[in-house]
């Protein structure tokens, strides 16, 4: 059996990447370290670079439909990594998870509408409600002895009166991998009138804890729901924007349909699709193997973190490759912990306040990369600290 190297990868700098390559517009300076965008530094798997290899030298590149194997693949990953029975009619081909999130909005929900968020959560959760004219409802994580959970009783008050509820299942930045018993209660509250959007897209990089989809949940549950899905994180291809959407309800269904066909939206990319049906159908070993690695990144850093710096909190991830970080120990405002990060360590990492303001005083790192580079930037970050002391 092949061993996928992933300690030693190429260079990303000049690829127009925007981790690597957009640094002096992001951060302002050049000379930081990218821990922040999240995707990996690893090549993807070979059978996916072959697959495309093979489509390119075809040299004609048409209007290409998704392909009937592609929803096959799709459907048959799904049940072997997930254990949920998914039909191909159910999925709906997008651009990516964001896209099929905007088009659930703009199809269930009008200007004035309001719905509910979790916060600290990714930021276009925000965006996405609020540059679209709709309001938001926030019902904060909360987090007690170094774990995050939900606050149901909070969510209880709050949800009657939403049109929409966004899940991050799991969930970026927290890196919790929601139970059964959380879904379902969550589910239970938010009635037959609240459409549940569930962006599910990291949902492979559990590490550990069984993930259980929203949309697999019983029927008086998760009937009024939309899972959004996409390999991108999973194998590393978010440039080659593909997505789908999981609508089992047809009335549902043939609404956002509707929708996605009246913003002209529908179709996607050939090489999207391509990417994707080759990483669901050869990449079960590469994934086996990346998820050991970066389980293995995972306890690099906390092991760090408690040796050097125990002053700055670990929220031990349960799935995804990205780890938040709790710096409210060192007392510092925002304004110092930016000096900290970005001017004394040159560390590329996303503030915590970008995920709503109950991120004041955190950080979030990616730590998707060689060992070597997580070391690297580990370090940066403790110089850094013990420069000021
Ligand atoms: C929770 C979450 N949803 C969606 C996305 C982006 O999805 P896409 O690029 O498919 O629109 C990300 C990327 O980091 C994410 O973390």
């Amino acid at each position: 059996m092949k061993n996928y190297d992933f300690d030693r990868v190429p260079s990303r700098k000049n690829t127009d990447s925007v981790k690597w390559d957009y640094l002096q517009r992001y951060f302002g300076q050049e000379d930081v370290l990218p821990m922040w965008v999240a995707d990996m530094d690893f090549p993807s798997p070979p059978a996916v670079s072959q697959a495309l290899e093979e489509r390119v030298q075809h040299q004609i590149y048409g209007y290409t439909a998704p392909p009937d194997s592609l929803r096959a693949a799709i459907c048959h990953w799904i049940r072997r990594k997930h254990d949920w029975e998914v039909e191909e009619e159910w999925l709906i081909l997008t651009t990516g998870v964001i896209p099929a999130m905007s088009t659930a909005l703009h199809t269930f929900t009008r200007p004035g509408d309001t719905i509910l968020i979790q916060p600290p959560v990714y930021p276009p959760f925000f965006s996405l409600v609020t540059k679209n004219g709709r309001k938001l409802v926030e019902n904060p994580l909360t987090l007690q002895n170094g774990s995050y959970s939900m606050d149901l009783e909070d969510l209880a008050g709050k949800v009657k009166d939403v049109e929409m509820l966004f899940l991050c299942s799991p969930h970026n930045p927290v890196g919790r991998i929601w139970t059964r018993e959380e879904l379902e209660q969550l589910g239970e509250l938010a009635s037959k009138e609240v459409v549940v959007v569930s962006d599910e897209i990291w949902w492979d990089l559990s590490l550990g804890e069984k993930h259980v989809p929203f949309g697999s949940l019983p029927a008086h549950i998760s009937g009024n729901s939309i899972t959004c899905i996409s390999p991108s994180k999973t194998f590393n291809i978010p440039g080659l924007k593909v997505g789908a959407a999981i609508i089992p309800d047809h009335k549902l269904r043939r609404r956002f349909v509707k929708e996605l066909e009246r913003r002209c939206l529908s179709g996607g990319n050939i090489f999207g699709f391509i990417a994707a049906e080759a990483a669901y159908s050869e990449g079960d070993e590469w994934l086996y193997q990346l998820k050991n690695y970066l389980q293995g990144n995972i306890d690099f850093l906390l092991n760090f973190f408690t040796a050097h710096l125990p002053e700055i909190k670990v929220i031990k991830p349960q799935g995804t490759f990205v780890v938040w970080l709790d710096f409210r120990g060192l007392r510092l405002t925002e304004d110092e912990l930016r000096e900290l990060i970005l001017k004394q360590a040159r560390v590329g990492l996303i503030s915590g306040l970008e995920f709503g303001r109950e991120g004041a005083g955190f950080q979030r790192i990616n730590i998707a990369c060689p060992r070597e580079g997580l070391k690297e930037g580990l370090e940066r970050i403790l110089e850094a600290v013990k420069a000021r002391e």
